[in-house]
């Protein structure tokens, strides 16, 4: 039985996890996983090292009811460079190329058996239990093929009207000008109004969440890339873009000088 002391050790070890988003949303996260209908799947795509996986759990375990919903997570659970040093700031020692789902396990045991792991290429991402999902978290599928890939695979079981989507990418594009595929969730939201209820932006964030609405048809998928992949500005960008994208370039090697500098010093 979950006992109020339990609740309490199981949130500060979660404060532990590092995190690229799912914990700054951590309330959000929880409240849709308290409210989930019952005998429905939550969906989650780019687990990381688990952080929002385990504010997901955390609203699980306060349901009333918490062996009624299953969460499902979606990731290659192979650390890359990058996040080798954003675990580090958090003093989670981690090796580029290492598997990284047995420390995600221990990290997410205390919520044993709420969730299933899914080590897996996201292009290669399959949903054989066809049950129904209240909740769908995306921190990864943000270019055209893998969110195109996202939507055949987990829409038709989105439920209208129901279904809490949470794009934490959503408006990732505008760091990027270089990188228009960033925008295609987006462009999908925009070209589908009736599909889509805004619930909430998430401040200093780039994550928006949506109320499923109007069910996509698989035809209405296929179409949006298609237009999308021809609306795609041309490779060469205009001078005002190029300026952009040459200040964010010298911007990115600052940073990373300063970073090297601070960690020298240290
Ligand atoms: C931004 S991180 C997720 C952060 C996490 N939601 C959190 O709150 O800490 C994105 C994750 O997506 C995974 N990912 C990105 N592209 C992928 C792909 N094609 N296949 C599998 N995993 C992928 C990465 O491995 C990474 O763990």
């Amino acid at each position: 039985m979950l006992t109020k002391e339990k609740l309490e050790i199981l949130e500060r070890n979660v404060m532990k996890i590092p995190s690229q988003g799912g914990t700054g949303i951590g309330g959000f996260l929880q409240e849709a996983a308290i409210h989930a209908r019952q005998t429905t799947n939550i969906i989650e795509i780019g687990a990381w090292l688990g952080a929002g996986t385990a504010q997901l759990a955390l609203g699980a375990l306060k349901r009333i009811n918490p062996q009624t919903i299953q969460i499902h997570t979606y990731d290659k659970f192979t650390a890359s460079r990058p996040e080798v040093e954003k675990a580090a700031l958090k003093n989670v020692m981690l090796v580029a190329g290492e598997d990284t789902l047995p420390k995600v396990k221990k990290f997410l045991s205390g919520f044993d058996p709420l969730i299933q792991f899914h080590k897996i290429n996201l292009m290669n991402s399959k949903y054989p239990e066809k049950k129904p999902i209240s909740v769908y978290v995306d921190d990864a599928a943000k270019t055209p093929e893998l969110f195109t890939h996202m939507l055949r695979t987990f829409s038709p079981y989105w439920i209208p009207g129901e279904t809490v989507l949470v794009f934490m990418d959503f408006r990732y594009w505008r760091r990027f000008p270089d990188k228009p595929d960033f925008k295609y969730q987006q462009f999908i939201v925009d070209n589908y109004p009736d599909s889509f209820r805004l619930l909430q932006t998430f401040e200093r964030k780039a994550g928006v969440a949506f109320k499923y609405e109007k069910p996509l048809s698989s035809s209405d998928i296929k179409h949006a890339y298609k237009l999308f992949k021809k609306t795609l500005p041309s490779k060469s960008a205009g001078p005002v873009n190029r300026l952009l994208i040459f200040k964010q370039r010298i911007q990115r090697l600052i940073n990373a000088c300063i970073n090297y500098s601070v960690k020298k010093d240290k």
